[in-house]
């Protein structure tokens, strides 16, 4: 790989962004809570772009609120892709997402401080929702980018109290004119942190992601009746909450019996929701994911099944809704070569791996050329306040985004 030497991200730079980012939504334990089209996120987005502005980038925001800072290249056309998100989940990390969007930024300011036009334009790119912690389907915004998704079906998404996408977006300024798509893409890169504990657990260095395993969210409704705690015989009972406690439960046995499988519940209610009550209603979500498509079919087979004998069994009513069904995806071999290459200039070890979490990338894959890079998460942490990457792991991830941002650049 050629790589100018000496060429480099500006390292306490990139750290201070991370720093000032988090402070909006700050949540006074280490981590951040900025849900997608919140005033956190509007705030977030409007220093992303004054950031941009800086750079003197072109900067688009696209109908579903996808924000592009635009570096041109000496040729025009498509453009090398370099995208993650800035919202978060309720209680979220301060580096999920944004590591990936604040790197780009350091990457097209190392270019430009430089002096060095790429051969092909450069995007950083945030996307709108990639969480999908307050409105489903996640990773909304690549959703919609790619096709995979319409503006329209992606504005009605409601959020637990009834307010819309389009709404949202609109509220808070960033339903922007831009055609999603409207930039071609030559590839797509996303430096992210790994979410878990492999990196870590060997001594760190660098992921080369070769894919994203598929990921299914459904959402189950159990309707039985509302009845007195102590005088209904059990032999009565239509408990909508035991029937939930059950299928969840069959979930972990499914985890059992399937090579690769993972899955919980992350949301659960019960109506009326009193003490002395047996539940009426009872509402949750499962989030079950496999790196082989057809092995997370079986099990989400299994687990229907399960849950329509199981509400025979208690005689609750069954309703299971579809949040989110993505399959796994395979990211493209030279890209992932690209990632080693750039790894290797800066004499970091790197190993391949598969993304257990759900990114942005896996949407980009269908449109162009793509792959991630990983840096390690201590303790496997995140989704979580206490989600940490060590600085010289950030920084290292940057410069790895720069050169394989670079090398695809003028490739
Ligand atoms: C995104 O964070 C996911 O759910 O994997
Ligand atoms: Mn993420
Ligand atoms: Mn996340």
């Amino acid at each position: 790989m050629t790589l100018p030497t000496n060429l480099r991200i500006a390292g306490d730079r990139l750290l201070w962004r991370i720093e000032t980012l988090a402070k909006i939504g700050d949540t006074g334990d280490g981590g951040c809570r900025r849900l997608a089209l919140s005033d956190e996120d509007r705030r977030g987005r409007d220093l992303l772009v004054s950031w941009m502005r800086e750079l003197g980038l072109e900067i688009r925001a696209d109908r579903i609120g996808n924000i592009l800072g635009i570096m041109p290249g000496e040729t025009d056309g498509p453009a090398v892709m370099l995208g993650s998100h800035i919202d978060t989940v309720a209680t979220g990390g301060r580096y999920d997402g944004a590591l990936g969007v604040l790197a780009g930024l350091e990457v097209v300011a190392a270019l430009k401080e430089a002096g060095i036009a790429p051969k092909r334009p450069l995007a950083v790119m945030a996307f709108t929702n990639e969480e999908g912690a307050r409105f489903q389907p996640d990773m909304m915004g690549s959703c919609v980018w790619t096709g995979a998704l319409s503006v329209e079906e992606a504005y009605a998404a409601q959020d637990g109290h009834g307010l819309a996408v389009g709404g949202e977006l609109r509220r808070i300024g960033y339903a922007g004119e831009s055609e999603p798509g409207f930039l071609p893409a030559h590839a797509y890169l996303e430096l992210h942190i790994e979410q878990g504990p492999i990196l870590d657990a060997e001594g760190g260095g660098i992921g080369a992601v070769m894919g994203v395993q598929a990921i299914t969210w459904l959402e189950f409704a159990l309707d039985g009746e509302a009845n007195h705690a102590g005088t209904t015989p059990m032999s009565y009972r239509r408990d909508a909450g035991y029937a939930a406690g059950r299928i969840i439960a069959h979930a972990r046995e499914i985890t059992r019996a399937i090579e690769g499988q993972v899955a919980n519940a992350g949301q659960i209610a019960f109506e009326p929701g009193n003490v002395n009550v047996v539940p009426r209603r009872a509402l949750f979500t499962m989030d079950i994911r496999n790196p082989d498509d057809g092995r997370l079919a079986e099990a989400e087979r299994r687990l229907r099944a399960f849950a329509e004998a199981t509400a025979g069994e208690e005689k609750v009513g069954l309703a299971i809704r579809d949040l989110a069904r993505f399959p796994a995806v395979r990211f493209d071999e030279r890209l992932v070569e690209a990632v080693e290459a750039a790894a290797r200039t800066f004499d970091l070890p790197v190993r391949r791996m598969v993304s257990g979490a759900g990114h942005d990338a896996q949407l980009m894959a269908r449109i162009a050329p793509s792959a991630m890079i990983f840096v390690p998460s201590v303790k496997g942490l995140s989704h979580n306040p206490q989600e940490y990457t060590a600085p010289h792991d950030l920084i290292a991830g940057a410069n790895v985004l720069l050169a394989a941002a670079l090398a695809i650049a003028n490739g």
